[in-house]
């Protein structure tokens, strides 16, 4: 699909989005090991959440969706069933790791694989811990999906994790729910916290000691009533569009604030942002608010370090906010980017050069000069979700109409995103 984007005047009025990508999976994954039905109330709609909802079906879990709410009928720590055939992932790096955690603990055989960008992404990174856990996994050239996974009974582990990922921690912490006795991961850097707070939300018993947690095994898991909050990662492009636009003045109603990932309004404030949040609140251990954003000159800055892994996904959308601040934009210590649904060091840095961006590709980030002015392109998703948004925020600053190739790819968090933004637009 083509989408066809005109300079913006102004992004204003008051929005909602869809439910956090993040909490819906590890809802959905809870909700099918738990006892009882759970109720998830705005389950985010995006294609990515659909294939965890598909996989879990196809492992005989009830699942039934109306609209935005989805309930599951939970099956127990052992109650899932050998699927029929191959379990589709999708699009989706998260379904297919923090679901391996569970897979692990079963006494059937899974395979489990996705589309064509899922089967260019690494898994030896979950491989490792469950394998130290008893389950015996096969990969394609030993780290690829397919995945074929040949459940045990597991060992519970103290796991250090050797990269700075929130999917890995979950895919042990899950397993771990399956192991008689304790299992700990100590993470390199604190990552989103949200399997953590979700599991202590359906009963199981967690610690968190500074970067460690520990889950104790085979926990009476509880089905409850959950409602998600907004998606920040999908509100930080119309944040982004705001601030760009002169003019604008936009609130996201309701979106998710965990302080591990709420890092982008402390960021972004930093620059010069001008960000409001109000009418904090707590759904189900999560923090939510509104947020008020207004057009704002922005000074630029740098990604580095324990921050480039609290922004990550967020990384596309900055770099073309980097672009028009007045000091440019550095990113460093980003090399996980290059294993994401596309290497977006490469597809940030090819779209902001068809738009007459300069941007220097580096092999762990990337170096964008300010004040520099957006050129109409013909610009490509490359079939990544968030570089088709990133590049839709940077149109509406370009001199004419831009095009973007592949905006379909949207939909892998945001099904909706073209309309809403063009309902913003004038
Ligand atoms: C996610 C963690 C991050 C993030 C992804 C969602 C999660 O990936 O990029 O979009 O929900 O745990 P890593 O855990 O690989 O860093």
């Amino acid at each position: 699909m083509l989408q066809r984007i005109s300079p913006a005047s102004a992004i204003s009025g008051r929005i909602a989005l869809p439910g956090d990508k993040s909490i819906s999976h590890r809802y959905a994954m809870i909700a099918a090991i738990a006892e009882g039905e759970t109720r998830i109330r705005n389950y985010s709609t995006g294609a990515d959440c659909h294939s965890t909802l598909a996989c879990l079906r196809a492992l005989g879990v009830p699942v039934e969706v109306h609209g935005t709410e989805v309930v599951i009928g939970g099956r127990g720590l052992d109650g899932l069933r050998p699927p029929a055939g191959l379990l589709d992932a999708g699009n989706s790096g998260s379904t297919i790791r923090m679901l391996s955690g569970i897979l692990a603990a079963q006494p059937f055989r899974t395979r489990i694989a996705g589309d064509e960008s899922l089967a260019r992404r690494p898994m030896r990174r979950i491989m490792q811990s469950l394998a130290e856990m008893g389950a015996r996994i096969a990969a394609r050239e030993e780290q690829f999906p397919p995945l074929e996974i040949e459940g045990a009974r597991l060992r519970p582990i103290d796991y250090v994790l050797p990269v700075a990922s929130a999917q890995v921690k979950t895919c042990v912490l899950f397993a771990g729910l399956f192991a008689e006795g304790a299992t700990s991961v100590t993470e390199p850097v604190r990552s989103r916290d949200h399997t953590e707070i979700a599991l202590a939300e359906f009963g199981a018993e967690v610690r968190v000691e500074r970067r460690k947690i520990t889950v104790t095994g085979r926990p009476k898991l509880s089905g409850r009533e959950l409602e998600v909050p907004s998606d920040l990662s999908s509100a930080a492009f119309f944040l982004a569009a705001a601030l760009l636009v002169p003019g604008s003045r936009l609130t996201i109603a309701g979106v998710g604030l965990n302080p591990t990932r709420a890092a982008l309004l402390d960021f972004l404030s930093g620059m010069g942002a001008h960000i409001r949040v109000t009418d904090l609140d707590s759904h189900n251990g999560e923090l939510v608010g509104d947020i008020l954003v207004e057009h704002s000159a922005l000074r630029g800055g740098e990604i580095s370090g324990e921050l480039t892994a609290a922004l990550i996904d967020e990384i596309p959308v900055l770099a073309v906010l980097g672009a028009a601040s007045e000091q440019g934009l550095t990113v460093r210590d980003a090399a996980e980017l290059r294993v994401k649904e596309t290497d977006r060091i490469r597809t940030v840095v090819d779209n902001l050069r068809r738009m007459g961006v300069a941007a220097e590709e580096l092999p762990d980030g990337m170096a964008i000069p300010g004040r520099q002015k957006f050129r109409a392109a013909e610009l490509d998703s490359f079939g990544d979700h968030r570089i088709a948004m990133a590049f839709a925020v940077a149109a509406l600053v370009a001199g004419g109409e831009s095009v973007v190739h592949g905006a379909e790819a949207a939909s892998v968090s945001f099904p909706g995103f073209w309309e809403t933004l063009g309902g913003l637009a004038s």
